[in-house]
């Protein structure tokens, strides 16, 4: 983990209200691992205060220059816009300062090669599943189970189909894809495919959907939680949730940040409120 002052190298709008930024990231290609975050602060602003937690889609390098100039190492963020933060983040151009805590986390575990893979994303949540696909399909198939609420949300598919993924869209309108939840496809999929391990990351009511079903079909989970986060490092515990076996007298707390973002999902307390972290409030 370090704290690298960099640049922006491109930023462009690539659904309405969500956008791509390359950022110039020397080590991270080394350094990361899939499900890793780093946590984002725009430079040159006094506000936001508080840096702001995202998953890196892909870690990569832009050709060298003409003049030998050495590769150029990058990491991608897609974030949607969604407050004061993402709405600074939105303007920014190339060789804006920006500054990067990171990687943070712990990441996916791809598990066992050769058996069946399912990721399952919702909108914004299929960030994090592409640097896992491109490690997983080196020794698996994998299927991509991409839901949002209209087409706007269903981002970078194509690039998923590159690899080798075999995708399947969902949106709640029908303006995409199949009609209906992005859960609904889960479970015809667990039907075909009875031996999988799924991933899943996205918001709350689908990952508690989601480890409902894996439950019942009894196959493992992975879940990468999106918890209000004010530090990043295990310091605030602004991102607790509670872990398996919890109980008052014998408390069992985890930090998203440290012992997270992804968690296999016997590690979790499910039934306790504070696994739905992203629906209550949290630090600026
Ligand atoms: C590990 C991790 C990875 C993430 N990866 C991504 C990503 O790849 N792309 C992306 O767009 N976002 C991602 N997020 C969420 C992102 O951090 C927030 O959307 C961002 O911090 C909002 O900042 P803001 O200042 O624009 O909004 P704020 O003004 O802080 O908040 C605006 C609204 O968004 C809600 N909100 C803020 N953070 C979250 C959150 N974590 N979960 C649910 N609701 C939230 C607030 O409650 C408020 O209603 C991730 C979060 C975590 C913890
Ligand atoms: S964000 Fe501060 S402890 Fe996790």
């Amino acid at each position: 983990m370090k704290n690298l002052k960099t640049i922006v190298l491109s930023n462009q709008e690539i659904s309405p209200g969500y956008f791509r930024m390359k950022i110039l990231a020397p080590g991270y290609h080394k350094m990361s691992q899939p499900g890793q975050f780093v946590m984002f602060r725009v430079q040159r602003s006094l506000l936001p205060l508080l840096r702001r937690p995202f998953g890196i889609f892909r870690v990569g390098f832009m050709p060298a220059d003409c003049d030998n100039m050495p590769a150029k190492e990058f990491i991608e963020i897609i974030y949607k816009v969604v407050g004061d933060g993402t709405g600074i983040m939105q303007g920014l151009h190339y060789g804006d300062p920006v500054e990067l805590l990171g990687p943070l986390g712990t990441g996916f575990d791809c598990g066992e090669a050769a058996t069946e893979k399912i990721l399952v994303g919702g909108g914004i949540g299929l960030v994090p599943l592409y640097s896992l696909a491109e490690k997983l399909v080196e020794t698996s198939q994998v299927r991509l189970l991409m839901g949002g609420r209209t087409r706007d949300d269903i981002i970078t598919v194509t690039e998923f189909e590159r690899l080798g993924v075999e995708t399947y869209v969902s949106t709640e309108d029908g303006s995409l894809g199949e009609a209906g939840l992005v859960t609904q496809v889960l479970e015809k999929k667990l039907k075909e495919y009875p031996q999988a391990t799924v991933f899943a990351c996205g918001p709350m009511p689908m990952i508690e959907a989601v480890q409902k079903i894996c439950l019942q079909y009894n196959v493992p989970l992975q879940v990468s939680l999106e918890a209000l986060m004010a530090c990043g490092v295990g310091a605030c515990l602004s991102c607790v949730v509670k872990g398996e076996g919890h109980t008052e007298s014998d408390p069992r707390y985890l930090c998203t940040c440290t012992s997270g973002p992804v968690f296999a999902a016997e590690k979790l307390d499910w039934d306790a409120a504070d696994v739905k972290i992203a629906k209550s409030g949290g630090c600026k």
